[in-house]
């Protein structure tokens, strides 16, 4: 009975990642995922092996009440290092499952010697959850702009790492055969440095990657925890996020041009040289002139265009200007102006990030188009309006190699006739580098917050 309920929980995850997959699904893909996991719960408490409901009463009122509050207060731009917080939560419950495990094996109904296999399971979900705690930190961290400064990176880093990881594995092999305590304490300490030494040089503009990269390492680490506690449906989803964020970590790498495993081995290549400032604000070094445009001849020049591309980027999540610049689309519709949106996929701070504002302002999905479907089209466009956006918009990705950022696919918004740029000042976006794009002849800026400008430019196209 509880394997079938737990294989129905099984396959409305499963249901739940294909909804997921679009926006136009999105909605029932979470709702299933949501069933499906209030049939895992209430089954796990059925279980006849619990053996009191106290701690499972009280972990349930805490965690719901914690959970509540934060989702209640949390803002949307914040959510790359609330993600990233969890996962450390998810890596760190993979350690304490190991290490009680390991101290009490007979509350996992192991009751003479642990067996081999349980010594392999042990060690892994261990290592991968201690891993997964220590680069979270990190990540969270870097993402919340707590470690600043030049990455952490020194000559012999790689080597280093791979010889930490050698280490690991020498550990994990001596600790199956001995089952001695002090190495597996020091396996989840070497986890722990690796899992640091892996996040700390990796920033700016390949940050993607490592949250999607983070949500797989937390996915392994639930499948080891459920094997260490012999709980079938906790392998199958732990598996499923592995995959998955396995998954988007390639679809990311292929957003950024970057090799996964440049990226998973720490911040491998000229990515690791990116200095991690978090700034923005402020004119950096001025390449040129600027030209500076009020929000009245903008809802003049879109007026007159016959085609728009929207490109929304981190300054909208920011401002939460998406329902204005809805609005603005309505109008432009109305006046027979072709009117689209652009969306990179690493734009904003979390994969699909743009997508749910966009959902969010009731956008027609038909008008939002990816890079692929969209580049193309730039040539052929009145006016480009980029809100928000920065590095996404950089030329020096294809002009400049020596930028952290070259190589990585950008929108090519600078081949449209006149590009509007709505931002508050000629500052760097997340990568810090600056964009020569501000100061091409036909670029004019509109500075500003993104929701204010829109609202100006909005009551100007009315007027
Ligand atoms: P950014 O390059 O970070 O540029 C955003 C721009 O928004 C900034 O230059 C800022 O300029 C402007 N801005 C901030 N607040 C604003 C406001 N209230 N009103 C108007 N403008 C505002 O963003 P992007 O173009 O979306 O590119 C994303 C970057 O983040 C990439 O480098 C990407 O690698 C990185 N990243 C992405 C993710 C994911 S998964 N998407 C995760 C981590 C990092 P001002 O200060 O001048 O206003």
């Amino acid at each position: 009975m509880y394997a079938y309920l737990y294989l129905i929980s099984a396959i409305l995850f499963i249901l739940s990642l294909r909804g997921l997959s679009s926006a136009k699904s999105s909605q029932i893909g979470n709702m299933l995922g949501m069933f499906g996991m209030g049939i895992a719960i209430i089954t796990t408490i059925c279980l006849p092996s619990v053996m009191t409901y106290k701690f499972i009463i009280i972990g349930l009122a805490l965690g719901g009440v914690v959970g509540y509050l934060i989702a209640k207060r949390v803002n949307m731009t914040d959510l790359p290092q609330l993600i990233a917080a969890f996962h450390s939560l998810v890596g760190l419950a993979a350690v304490c499952v190991a290490l009680s495990a390991f101290y009490n094996p007979g509350s996992f109904g192991i009751f003479n010697l642990i067996p081999k296999v349980s010594l392999v399971e042990m060690s892994l979900g261990a290592a991968i959850g201690a891993i997964t705690l220590a680069g979270s930190i990190v990540a969270f961290g870097k993402l919340s702009g707590f470690i600043k400064g030049k990455t952490l990176l020194f000559k012999f880093q790689h080597k280093l790492n791979l010889i930490i990881g050698i280490v690991l594995v020498l550990l994990i092999i001596l600790f199956i055969k001995s089952q001695s305590e002090t190495i597996f304490i020091t396996t989840i300490i070497f986890s722990v440095i690796l899992g640091f030494f892996l996040i700390m040089p990796i920033g700016g503009a390949d940050m993607p990657v490592i949250v999607s990269m983070l949500n797989s390492y937390s996915g392994w680490a639930a499948a080891g925890i459920g094997l260490t506690i012999q709980n079938d449906l906790l392998i199958i989803t732990g598996a499923l996020v592995g995959t998955s964020g396995a998954i988007l970590s390639h679809i990311m790498c292929k957003g950024m041009n970057r090799s996964l495993i440049n990226v998973m081995i720490g911040g491998l290549g000229e990515s690791a040289t990116i200095e991690t400032t978090f700034e923005t604000g402020g004119p950096k070094s001025h390449i040129g002139n600027v030209k500076l445009c009020s929000p009245e001849d903008a809802a003049f020049i879109i007026k007159n265009a016959e085609t728009v591309v929207i490109v929304p980027g981190y300054g909208m999540a920011v401002s939460q200007a998406q329902h204005v610049i809805k609005q603005i689309t309505d109008i432009c519709k109305a006046d027979g102006i072709k009117t689209r949106f652009a969306i990179h996929p690493v734009a904003g701070r979390m994969p699909g990030h743009m997508n749910v504002l966009l959902a969010e302002a009731n956008i027609d999905y038909d008008d939002v188009l990816e890079i692929d479907e969209i580049n193309h089209d730039f040539a052929n466009t009145d006016v480009a309006i980029v809100v928000g956006a920065n590095d996404i918009t950089n030329p020096a990705a294809k002009n400049d190699p020596t930028s952290p950022i070259y190589g990585m696919p950008i929108l090519d918004v600078e081949k449209a006739r006149t590009v509007l740029f709505v931002k508050r000042s000629l500052g760097s976006g997340y990568a810090g580098i600056d964009n020569s794009l501000f100061y091409k002849s036909n670029t004019m800026m509109i500075l500003g917050d993104a929701k204010t400008v829109s609202e100006n430019i909005l009551r100007a196209m009315k007027e």
